[in-house]
C-alpha cells in the first residue's frame, strides 16, 4: 500500500522566545534556527518513518533544495516534486520557552503555484487503491479531492490550517478527515471550547462515510467512524516544541491503518507518536522513528507481542 501525498514544503525559521511577540511590540529572540517543514512534508516524513511507502508532490523553489534532501533522507519518494521559479514557501515559528507553545507566520510561495495539469498528471500516475493525503498549505485541494476520488484513490485530509473555504469543500468525498479542536469548531461552527465529542458527531453527520479524527493537544484524541467513537488520552511529557505534532498524528495514524492496525491500537499509536515529537525541538526533525515507536517498551510488550501505552 502506498501514499501519495501532495503537499506543502517550507522553510521554517524558528526563533525562541520568551512570550509571542505583541503588536507594536519589538522583541530579540534567543535562539533561531533554519528547519525543514510545512504540513505536507512533516507528514510524508511520519509517514515514511513509520514505515508506509511515500510518494511526496509538491512544488519549491531554487532556495528550496534542502527540503527535497530531507524528504530522500527519510525515504520518501520525490519524483513528483517539482521546481519553479517563485520562491519556496516559508514559515516565521515563534516558539515560547516556559511552554512550547507555538505562533506561525506563513508565507505560501511555490506551494500555492502548482498547475492543475501537473495535478492531473500526477494523480492519474498513482494506482487505483492508493491513498491521496491532503492539508491546506497548497492551492486547488478541492479539486485534488474531485480528481483523486474519479481516480479511484482513497482520500486522508488534514483541513489544516482551517481557513474559511474549509466549508465549502468536499469532505464528504473523503475517508479520514483529521482536525484538532479549533478546526473542528470552525468546521461544525460551534465554539472553541464547546463540547469536542458533538463536533465529532457533527462531523460524521456531515460525512457519514468518513472516519473523523479530533486531536485534543495534551488531553489527547478523539476518533468517531458512524456512531463508534473511541478516545485515547495523551501521554504525559515534558513539552519542548509542540511544531508538527499534528503533522506526526496524522501521518502514524495513516500508516498504522496501513500497516493493518485497527483503529483503536493506530490512535494509540499516533498518541504514542505525538508525545515523542513534542518532548523534542523542530519540526520534521522531531518525529519518530518507526523503531523509536514499535519497539519502545512502553508502546509495545515484546514477550506478549501486543500494543498498550
Ligand atoms: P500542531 O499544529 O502543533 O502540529 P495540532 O494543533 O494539529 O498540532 P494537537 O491536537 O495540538 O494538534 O496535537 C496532536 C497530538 O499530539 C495530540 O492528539 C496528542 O496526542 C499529541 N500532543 C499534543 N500536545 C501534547 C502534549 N502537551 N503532551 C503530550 N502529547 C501531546
Ligand atoms: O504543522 C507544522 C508546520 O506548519 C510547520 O513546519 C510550518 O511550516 C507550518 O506549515
Amino acid at each position: 500500500m502506498q501514499v501519495l501525498n501532495f503537499g506543502s514544503l517550507n522553510i521554517d525559521h524558528v526563533y525562541t522566545v520568551s512570550h509571542f511577540v505583541a503588536p507594536g511590540e519589538t522583541l530579540a529572540s534567543s535562539g533561531y534556527q533554519v528547519n525543514a517543514g510545512g504540513k505536507g512534508l512533516n507528514q510524508s516524513v511520519a509517514l515514511s518513518r513509520a514505515g508506509v511507502r511515500t510518494l511526496h508532490a509538491g512544488m519549491i523553489g531554487k532556495d528550496g533544495l534542502f527540503l527535497k534532501e530531507t524528504l530522500e533522507a527519510a525515504g520518501v519518494n520525490t519524483d513528483h516534486v517539482m521546481i519553479g521559479e517563485h520562491p519556496t514557501g516559508h514559515a516565521m515559528i515563534q516558539v515560547e520557552k516556559s511552554s512550547g507553545q507555538n505562533a506561525i507566520l506563513l508565507y505560501p510561495g511555490a506551494n500555492v503555484e502548482i498547475k492543475a495539469s501537473d495535478m492531473r498528471r500526477i494523480l492519474h500516475s498513482m494506482p487505483q487503491g492508493s491513498w491521496l493525503l491532503l492539508q491546506n498549505e497548497i492551492n486547488a485541494v478541492p479539486f485534488l479531492i474531485e480528481e483523486g476520488k474519479a481516480c479511484g484513490l482513497k482520500i486522508a485530509v488534514n483541513p489544516a490550517p482551517c481557513t474559511e473555504a474549509v466549508r465549502t469543500w468536499p469532505l464528504h468525498l473523503c475517508d479520514l478527515i483529521l482536525v484538532n479542536e479549533i478546526e473542528a469548531a470552525q468546521l461544525t461552527d460551534m465554539p472553541a471550547d464547546g463540547d469536542f465529542r458533538r463536533m465529532a458527531e457533527a462531523m460524521a453527520e456531515r460525512c457519514p462515510d468518513s472516519e473523523v479524527v479530533i486531536t485534543l493537544g495534551s488531553r489527547g484524541a478523539l476518533c468517531r467512524s458512524g456512531k463508534e467513537e473511541i478516545m485515547v488520552p495523551a501521554r504525559p511529557v515534558k513539552v519542548a516544541d509542540t511544531t508538527s505534532a499534528g503533522d506526526t498524528f496524522t501521518g502514524y495514524f495513516l500508516a498504522a491503518k496501513l500497516r493493518g492496525m485497527d483503529t483503536e491500537t493506530a490512535m494509540r499509536c499516533a498518541v504514542f507518536a505525538s508525545s515523542i515529537t513534542v518532548s523534542r525541538p523542530g519540526a520534521a526533525g522531531s518525529i519518530p522513528s518507526a523503531d523509536e515507536v514499535f519497539r519502545n517498551p512502553d508502546f509495545f510488550n515484546q514477550e506478549k507481542g501486543k500494543y498498550h501505552a
